[in-house]
């Protein structure tokens, strides 16, 4: 099914129920969120977690909000004091906030109040593996996901890790909303391709906002 005939245009699209890109949505203010990123990150270091089978992440991330996720030898988790700094993370912006509900709202999530927001920073050759968001208590509520700077290749699957995924490019501006009954899909972001963008260089940024309980 073709997403729709003005494509080029108007880049919204369906990944599933309950589930859409928003083409361009954070555009207006993509400046902004990175100046964000960028003063956060003055005290808040990005880092590269591990798993808890000791596998180093490839993507670089901090977080903002009350709970960060973090990942090391115990698992993955939410904390409310950043392991690298022993400081609260650094507040949710409001600006972030507030994107962050708009984008929930035009997918027909209303009300929806972040207290979680995952910064993630990709090089070229970073990927994320398909995963299920699955950490956070309330699964009732959707997650938002902004992309900044470098474009990457959203992969959308199914209920099983191995359910083949399809491809949605991501480029900067898009906010991409899963909820209800896309909430449990896998999801992942294939390895970024070289590049440079105006706004962040040879980076990719992500913002995923998430309501972890
Ligand atoms: C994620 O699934 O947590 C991030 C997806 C993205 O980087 O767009
Ligand atoms: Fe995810």
């Amino acid at each position: 099914m073709l997403p729709d005939l003005f494509a080029d245009e108007r880049r919204d699209a369906t990944l599933g129920p309950d589930a859409g890109i928003l083409g361009g949505f954070a555009l207006d203010i993509a400046d902004a969120l990175i100046a964000e990123i960028r003063r956060m990150n003055a005290d808040t270091p990005f880092r590269h977690m591990e798993t808890r089978g000791g596998r180093r992440l490839s993507v670089a991330m901090f977080n903002c909000g009350a709970l960060g996720w973090i990942s090391d030898q115990s698992g993955y988790r939410y904390t409310a004091i950043d392991p690298e700094t022993d400081a609260p993370w650094p507040a949710l912006p409001p600006l972030f906030r507030d994107l962050a509900g708009r984008a929930a709202a035009a997918l027909g999530f209303d009300g929806f109040v972040p207290d979680a927001c995952l910064v993630n920073r990709y090089q070229p050759g970073t990927r994320l593996s398909l995963h299920q968001d699955m950490d956070e208590r309330d699964k009732t509520a959707p997650i938002v996901s902004v992309s900044l700077g470098l474009p990457a290749t959203f992969l959308w699957g199914g209920f099983q890790r191995g359910d083949r995924a399809a491809r949605h490019r991501l480029v900067h501006g898009d906010v991409t909303v899963w909820g209800g009954r896309s909430r449990m899909i896998f999801h992942g972001i294939d390895a970024l391709k070289d590049g440079f963008h105006p706004a962040t260089g040879a980076l990719r940024y992500n913002l995923t906002f998430r309501k972890a309980r």
